[in-house]
């Protein structure tokens, strides 16, 4: 298996992802707040780029079956439902409710990577599972990292480095890497003791912090919280 990790977030060539599996990472806090939402039993989660979308699309869906969610400058968007917190995605909140999520990084970063074979939300929430499935899938892989506006995002990488490390423990000698991949799995071991350090470090996490939202950083660099993976499909994460 050939590992490619895109370590700036413009859109990729179509080709580059097509006969790949796609893993996209945005660890503060997109792909959190998807695997957390998956994991306390919403039904899917439909990513839009625009809070008009957002707001459109939640009119075609029956009442109170559908949550607004999602964050601007990393604040709640006014009259939706939740914000971009995962801690506030719990229990029977989200339970069997359809989420329309739109973020400032991450939901963009599903549609420019929806042509990959198959497209998997990673986090460290679930990284070893999202490792397992990438390994049993066998394929070559290309690692979406969401970034911060256009900009590299440390937190990014490093867990697009710690999902590396996962999949060359089990595949050894079997797995290639490209010289990004390689400086990934670098800045992750240089993090693995504490990871929570280099969301500190980060661009992001200090804006997290400032915002308010400090007590986000432990919770997104909690280490296989699920085994669950989502997939984006045709627009939808389930
Ligand atoms: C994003 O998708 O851009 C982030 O999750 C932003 C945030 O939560 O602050």
């Amino acid at each position: 298996m050939h590992i490619h990790i895109q370590l700036l977030p413009f859109p990729p060539a179509p080709n580059l992802v097509s006969d790949r599996i796609v893993a996209v990472i945005d660890i503060l806090r997109a792909t959190s707040v998807m695997v957390q939402a998956i994991s306390q039993g919403a039904s899917e989660i439909i990513p839009v780029e625009t809070v008009e979308k957002a707001f459109q699309l939640a009119k075609t869906f029956p009442p109170n079956t559908t949550l607004l969610g999602g964050e601007r400058e990393s604040r709640k968007i006014e009259g939706f439902d939740l914000g971009n917190s995962p801690r506030e995605y719990q229990g029977e909140k989200v339970r069997g409710k359809r989420l329309i999520l739109t973020t400032t990084n991450g939901t963009k970063a599903f549609h420019a990577v929806s042509s990959g074979q198959k497209v998997l939300v990673g986090s460290f929430l679930n990284i070893t599972a999202v490792a397992e499935r990438c390994f049993e899938l066998n394929q070559d892989l290309f690692i979406y990292l969401s970034g911060d506006e256009g900009n590299f995002s440390l937190e990014d990488t490093v867990c697009g480095g710690m999902l590396i490390d996962r999949i060359i423990k089990k595949g050894g000698k079997s797995i290639l890497l490209t010289d990004a991949s390689r400086s990934a799995h670098i800045l992750f071991q240089k993090f693995e003791a504490d990871i929570v350090e280099s969301f500190h470090l980060s661009q992001h996490g200090k804006n997290l912090v400032d915002r308010g939202f400090e007590e986000d950083l432990p919770y997104c660099a909690q280490v296989d919280m699920t085994n669950l993976v989502p997939v984006f499909k045709e627009g939808v994460i389930k």
